[in-house]
């Protein structure tokens, strides 16, 4: 049998994986998501899901892909031989390539932002220019699909390269890169006028905002972060070797996803009190809200460049790890070569991605019948929310009481401990109970 490849280090693995986590999630949804929810106190509930739901599905879903060496469809039918198991791998190579349609359609606008700050597209403006920027970007589907089809082939580009040239060869590279450009923008928006305004709200937990909602929120938000759900860290998993302590790992990956999406906030709100913008501005806070500060801060074009630069960075190690579980799928299952199955899926992603990349200059797609809203934001809730709701339940399940959670343990864990003993009681008796709350709510809410 061909080689399926390995990571060639530790950090590699680390730096991989967080790359995977590390995306819009962190830099976009993160800060827009806090900010609708009242800042601080999001900021906690997002921690704690983080710690006791996310990081336990992670060690699960990691763990399963450690153990079988395997896709997510081969790893179900390695434990489970002759039973439906495998269709919650079906399920995630699908989701992947459904999020890597819209989500590289967004990516591509991280590109054409970069493009128009760094061309001093946005010097003195206000906010109802900055909409009026983004609404006719918006209608020129033309633009948008050239930039989301390069965004494409950059992924492709490194998938097709391999594990340890393609995927951990470029992480190596882009994460310390992401994490120096994000400090430096956090340093400059600490120190802006009226800076304090924004740290008050971002530190200060208002409870009375405290909601069932708001938890909910937070507890998507952290699976979202993490990429849990459809098999990308079961897939990063499986090309550790045995000897790799992988309960570390996980922490660690934890740990960088968090503080990066907390570095976010602290080079968002900052900037957005200081020139009295709205943080609860949701998801335009980043192409509508930010592109106005950028025109009036001192250094705006520098500090808008960095910042879409970063997001450029965060979302291509993200669409790598979307693209990568259905082409080690190809590779395990079907026997392809690399090349031929990252072209296949780079393709279909490309097809599927062209009504996101007009939604929002078709007026069918802007706003679909029955649903009422544009084809973005519906592939993002039925892949992006539901369906990686429903993979994460199946597979804290399946690892709990299938796989049998003292086996997946002696897997996860190199011996007894305090956290493996934690780790049991969350994985068994708690993820799936706040999963299926979560995935139950998202079905009957908007
Ligand atoms: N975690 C990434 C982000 O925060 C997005 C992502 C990459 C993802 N791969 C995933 C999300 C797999 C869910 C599942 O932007």
């Amino acid at each position: 049998m061909e080689n399926r490849g390995n990571w060639k280090s530790k950090i590699g693995f680390i730096l991989a994986a967080s790359g995977s986590a590390i995306g819009l999630g962190n830099i976009w949804r993160f800060p827009s998501t806090a900010g609708k929810n009242g800042g601080a106190i999001f900021v906690l509930a997002y921690i704690f899901a983080i710690i006791f739901v996310a990081l336990p599905v992670l060690l699960a879903e990691a763990g399963l892909g450690r153990f079988t060496q395997l896709n997510p469809v081969g790893a179900f039918k390695k434990i489970a031989p002759q039973k439906k198991w495998y269709l919650i791998g079906f399920l995630g190579i699908i989701s992947g390539v459904m999020i890597l349609s819209y989500y590289s359609v967004i990516a591509g606008w991280t590109v054409a932002y970069f493009l128009k700050t760094a061309s001093h597209t946005f010097s003195n403006i206000n906010a109802a220019d900055s909409e009026n920027i983004f609404s006719a970007f918006l209608q020129n589907w033309k633009l948008q699909l050239f930039f989301f089809l390069i965004f494409l082939l950059m992924t492709a580009y490194i998938i097709s390269r391999g594990i340890v040239s393609g995927i951990e060869k470029f992480s190596k590279v882009l994460m310390p890169v992401l994490f120096l450009l994000l400090i430096l923008l956090v340093v400059f928006s600490l120190t802006l006028p009226g800076a304090s305004k924004g740290l008050l709200f971002y530190l200060k937990p208002d409870i009375s905002r405290l909601s069932f909602k708001l938890f909910l929120e937070a507890l998507g938000q952290a699976f979202f972060s993490l990429s849990l759900g459809m098999g990308t860290m079961l897939t990063y998993g499986s090309y550790l070797k045995k000897d790799d302590n992988l309960a570390s790992s996980c922490y660690y990956i934890a740990f960088f996803d968090t503080m990066i999406a907390l570095l976010a906030g602290f080079m968002i709100f900052p900037a957005v009190f200081s020139y009295n913008m709205d943080p609860a501005a949701g998801p335009g806070l980043v192409f509508k809200t930010l592109p106005v500060i950028f025109s009036q801060m001192p250094l705006g074009t520098l500090f808008g460049s960095f910042f879409f630069l970063l997001l450029i960075i965060a979302a291509l190690t993200s669409t790598i790890s979307l693209l990568e579980v259905p082409v080690a799928f190809f590779i395990d299952e079907k026997k392809w070569s690399r090349k031929k199955s990252t072209l296949l899926f780079t393709g279909i992603a490309f097809l599927f991605g062209i009504p996101s990349a007009l939604s929002g200059a078709v007026p069918f797609f802007s706003k679909l019948p029955l649903f009422d809203i544009d084809f973005i934001s519906l592939w993002d809730k039925i892949w992006g929310n539901l369906s990686l709701g429903l993979g994460a339940l199946l597979l804290a399940f399946f690892v709990a009481y299938i796989w049998k959670a003292h086996l997946a343990q002696k897997e996860i864990f190199i011996r007894e401990s305090f956290f493996s003993k934690i780790w049991y009681v969350l994985i068994k008796y708690v993820a799936p109970v706040l999963i299926l709350i979560i995935f139950l709510s998202n079905i009957f809410t908007q």
